[in-house]
């Protein structure tokens, strides 16, 4: 089954709590919330007290933390404290991903792993006993609203084999330029969770955006 996590990134965050509650209202259970450090990635956006919020506001919804942040040994038990429920970094912000994976089961936060779009699906590899998800980027992280890469298709199709081969069953999540067009040929690729910001948030009535890729991830 596919899951549909919103990305509030590009909601106008003066409206935040009521966009979320629409997007609710049209039958989402997990919302993709974006953390950019400006170091990591040339953008900032929120910090911990946004989740600490949301989780509150909104205690029924699934809090799914991107983190793109390399400033792990900050950035991980202050949003672990806000109320993640599940926390994916970049394989590419460290060089000890198995100490943060083992951080994020030891306080029962599910841990997801993240991939650039110019690193080589193979690294998963020593991980797969470890983590809930994993989401390969569908853009270079760091801003909404860019265009699906043409080679995700091969890149889900990748995962999905390793995952298979080693006996798992790890959902693929897909983030960046997910619109109704390209989460058809995501989830033909194998894709189960897919993020959609600007599609959701910027391009309609929220309820509609979300019933268009509904229809196609049924
Ligand atoms: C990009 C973020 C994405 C982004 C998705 O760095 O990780 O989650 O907000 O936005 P769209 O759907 O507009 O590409
Ligand atoms: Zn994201």
């Amino acid at each position: 089954m596919s899951i549909l996590a919103p990305s509030i990134l590009n909601a106008n965050t003066m409206n935040l709590g009521s966009d979320i509650q629409e997007a609710i209202d049209g039958g989402v259970k997990r919302f993709h919330i974006d953390i950019m450090d400006g170091h990591f990635v040339p953008n900032l956006s929120y910090g911990p007290e946004l989740v600490e919020n949301f989780t509150t506001t909104f205690p029924n919804m699934e809090a799914e933390i991107h983190l793109m942040s390399n400033n792990l040994d900050v950035t991980i038990p202050a949003f672990v404290k806000a109320g993640a429920d599940l926390l994916e970094f970049h394989y590419e912000a460290t060089d000890d991903v198995e100490k943060w994976l083992k951080y994020l089961k030891d306080h029962n936060v599910k841990a997801g792993l993240v991939i650039n779009p110019d690193t080589s699906v193979e690294v998963i590899k020593p991980y797969l006993d470890q983590i809930d998800q994993l989401l390969i980027m569908t853009v270079k992280p760091g801003f909404g609203g860019q265009s699906f890469r043409a080679d995700s298709s091969t890149r889900i199709a990748q995962a999905k084999k390793i995952i298979a081969e080693a006996g798992k069953d790890i959902p693929i999540e897909v983030d960046g330029g997910i619109d109704d067009k390209t989460a058809e040929i995501a989830k033909a690729a194998g894709a189960d969770v897919f993020v959609a910001g600007s599609f959701i948030f910027k391009k309609g009535p929220i309820a509609q955006q979300i019933l268009k890729l509904e229809n196609i991830l049924i």
